[in-house]
């Protein structure tokens, strides 16, 4: 069928049709929950976790206060710090396919370029000024300032960051992910420390830097302490 011959209404339809299609996150549920059990040892690896007897469910399955306490920001380079909301501290998520997160800024901190694979992201700022931006794969960036009560979403999979350029006072913003395993990789990580490293030609060729450089750059990222950024 020859797309462009198709009347108005039938074309918009398509491109409804394809635009659902593609914002498809995670699978639909099967049940009405499926509390995670984080107890039992996993002998088998499935896309969610298993989940208790649902007879055994109980409200506080459903409740975490994990997001109400600060991060420690002083625990990296950057100066941030990500607490996420999962299945692992909030079982209740299990296969609704969200996660959430509190991110800390401290002054002058960011939350470096990076990519989630399998999640938008839409966040609220509660205390800012905060930088956000992104940039799509035609390379191009879009950059807001947000104000407490502002909110901005990242497009799925690509590139973004946050930064607090205030250097007197710290930034707080909420994050709502639409996988509950958006999966997070910092861009100058990937390249620059990933185990084993990629070899410094290909660095050297794809920055136009030199082996100094990339020595440099993979001994800097080396001393950060990423466990705080990642969990
Ligand atoms: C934050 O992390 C730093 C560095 O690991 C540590 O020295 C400090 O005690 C921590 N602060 C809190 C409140 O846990």
């Amino acid at each position: 069928m020859d797309v462009a011959k198709c009347s108005p209404l039938l074309q918009l339809f398509l491109g409804l049709a394809l635009l659902l299609g593609l914002s498809k996150s995670d699978p639909d549920p099967l049940q009405d929950y499926c509390i995670a059990d984080n107890k039992s040892p996993q002998s088998f690896f499935a896309d969610s976790t298993p989940c208790i007897d649902p007879n055994q469910a109980m409200a506080s399955h459903f409740a975490t206060s994990i997001l109400s306490k600060p991060g420690n920001t002083s625990r990296n380079l950057f100066g941030s710090s990500r607490t996420l909301a999962n299945t692992v501290n909030l079982p209740g998520l299990n296969t609704m396919g969200l996660t959430m997160a509190r991110l800390d800024l401290a002054a002058g901190g960011i939350i470096p370029p990076h990519v989630h694979p399998r999640a938008s992201e839409v966040t609220i700022c509660l205390k800012g000024p905060l930088t956000v931006g992104f940039v799509d794969t035609s390379d191009r960036l879009y950059m807001q300032v947000l104000q407490p009560g502002d909110s901005f979403v990242f497009p799925k999979g690509l590139i973004h960051f946050l930064y607090n350029a205030n250097s007197k006072t710290s930034a707080l913003t909420l994050s709502g992910l639409n996988s509950q395993s958006p999966g997070f990789q910092l861009t100058s990580v990937a390249t620059f420390a990933s185990k084993p490293g990629i070899p410094d030609e290909v660095l050297e060729k794809a920055f136009q830097i030199n082996g100094q450089d990339v020595k440099r750059i993979r001994k800097n990222l080396g001393e950060v302490d990423y466990a705080c950024l990642c969990k």
